[in-house]
Parts: C-alpha cells; sequence; structure tokens
C-alpha cells in the first residue's frame, strides 16, 4: 500500500545571506511493508527530505501525501505523535533514565498507565533482540549498538509504523550496522512498517528493498533490489 507521496517536493533555506535549495524536484513514493535507503554525498539533502517526511517541516514548493492526504492539511503533531516516528544518529536516549524507563516513555506521554507502558516496553526490548538484561541499564552502560537498538524500541512504542531513521548506525562498526538494518528489514516485512533510512555504507543500502540516490538535492537515481 502506498502510504507516502512526494510530488515535485522543493525545499529552500532561507538565511539572511542566501538561498539553499535543499531539494528539487523530488517525486517519488513509499510502500508500507518496505525498507528504503536514501544514499548520496554529503548536502544531497537526504536529511532534509527525511525532515519533511517526519512532518517536521513542509515543501517549499510541491506536494508531500501522507495516505493520500496532503501534510499541509493533515494535523502534523499527531501525525508525528502517532504515525511517524524518527531516529537519529546520536540516539538521543534520555541519560537519566533506563533503558525500560526510555522506551515506556512515549507512551505514558500519551496516557498510557506506566505499569502497562513498561510491560510493552519489555515486549519492546525483546522485539529488538536485547536481552532482559538491559532493561536496568542507563545508556551509558550500553554499547552503541545496544543504545541503537533501545533507541528503535523506543521509536515503536510511539505506536506508528513509518519508522524514520537518519543514519542510525553511524557509530557502529559494519557488522553491527547490518544487525541493526536486518533488524528495521524484518519490521518492514515482518511487522508492515514503512522503513526509510538514511545511510552512507553501501552494504546497509544493498540489504534495503529500493535505494534513492540523491545528488544536489535531486533525486537522479531509483535502485530495486532483488
Ligand atoms: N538549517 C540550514 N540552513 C541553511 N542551509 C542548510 C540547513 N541545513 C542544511 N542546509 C543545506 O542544505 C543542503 C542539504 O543538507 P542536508 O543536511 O539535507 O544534507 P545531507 O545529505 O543530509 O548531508 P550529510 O550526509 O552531510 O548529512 C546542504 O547544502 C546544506 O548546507
Ligand atoms: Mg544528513
Amino acid at each position: 500500500m502506498e502510504m507516502i507521496r512526494a510530488e515535485q517536493v522543493r525545499y529552500v533555506y532561507k538565511t539572511k545571506y542566501q538561498k539553499v535549495e535543499a531539494l528539487r524536484d523530488v517525486t517519488c513514493s513509499f510502500e508500507t511493508g518496505k525498507i528504503y535507503s536514501i544514499v548520496g554525498e554529503s548536502g544531497s539533502g537526504k536529511s532534509t527530505f527525511l525532515s519533511l517526511l517526519a512532518g517536521l517541516d513542509l515543501p517549499t514548493a510541491g506536494s508531500l501525501c501522507i495516505e493520500g492526504r496532503d501534510i499541509r492539511t493533515i494535523n502534523r503533531d499527531k501525525y508525528r505523535m502517532e504515525q511517524a516516528s524518527v531516529v537519529y544518529q546520536a540516539f538521543h536516549l534520555f541519560p537519566l533514565l533506563t533503558a525500560l524507563e526510555n522506551v515506556a516513555f512515549p507512551m505514558t506521554l500519551k496516557g498510557v498507565p506506566v505499569k502497562k507502558a513498561r510491560e510493552q516496553a519489555k515486549q519492546l526490548i525483546k522485539k529488538v533482540g536485547l536481552e532482559d538484561k538491559i532493561l536496568k541499564q542507563y545508556p551509558q552502560m550500553m554499547s552503541g549498538g545496544e543504545q541503537q537498538r533501545v533507541a528503535i524500541a523506543r521509536a515503536m512504542a510511539s505506536g506508528g509504523t513509518i519508522l524514520l531513521a537518519d543514519e542510525p548506525t553511524g557509530n557502529l562498526d559494519t557488522k553491527n550496522e547490518v544487525h541493526i538494518v536486518k533488524l528495521l528489514k524484518d519490521l518492514a516485512h515482518r511487522e508492515n512498517y514503512l522503513v526509510i533510512v538514511v545511510t552512507h555504507n553501501r552494504k546497509v543500502a544493498y540489504e534495503t528493498d529500493m535505494i534513492l540516490c540523491m545528488q544536489d538535492g535531486a533525486l537522479i537515481e531509483v535502485q530495486e533490489n532483488g
């Protein structure tokens, strides 16, 4: 099912001194149940595109539709709370909360009772392949790969089925990177998530269903892996 459609999307950063055309007429679509990667040189517009997909900002021109509705017309706060979550390179885990508390947090924020939130958080932590011993650990006691998995579990805890990741494996070694992308791939294929991951790593890109290659703000190539 088509979840997101970008049609001639442009984005311009306007600063005091200049205008930067970060996205130029990007047209593409994303289906649920699939994992996509966005690759391209530094400055090619990957993060900008991801932040538009996350509803953090609106296109300067062109349209972005979520389940057929223009993102300009939907409640973007709701979209971000309930449908789309983002995992960043610097995982942004709360340092003073344990793994369990970090994952439970988005649920309690939405009013889920603490006990129930904790139970669900436990399930999610299991789902991302971590053992129970991690539950009581604080981020600084975890490896990069473990923190990354907790960050993914927390993104899942928000309940949405669109998972956007900006270089989620940036701090990890290649082996761990491929592990994480396989986990994300499983989520897409088994649980019908739409996963979009920005990456510099070719090995990671080849694990995904579709590679979108960007250059100077334009989408120059779409490659299907099979
Ligand atoms: N806040 C901003 N203000 C002005 N220009 C910006 C801003 N953020 C990004 N840009 C510019 O927009 C263009 C696209 O940036 P973007 O961050 O999307 O690239 P990227 O592909 O994610 O790069 P990287 O691989 O280095 O993360 C670049 O030319 C960048 O300098
Ligand atoms: Mg970037």
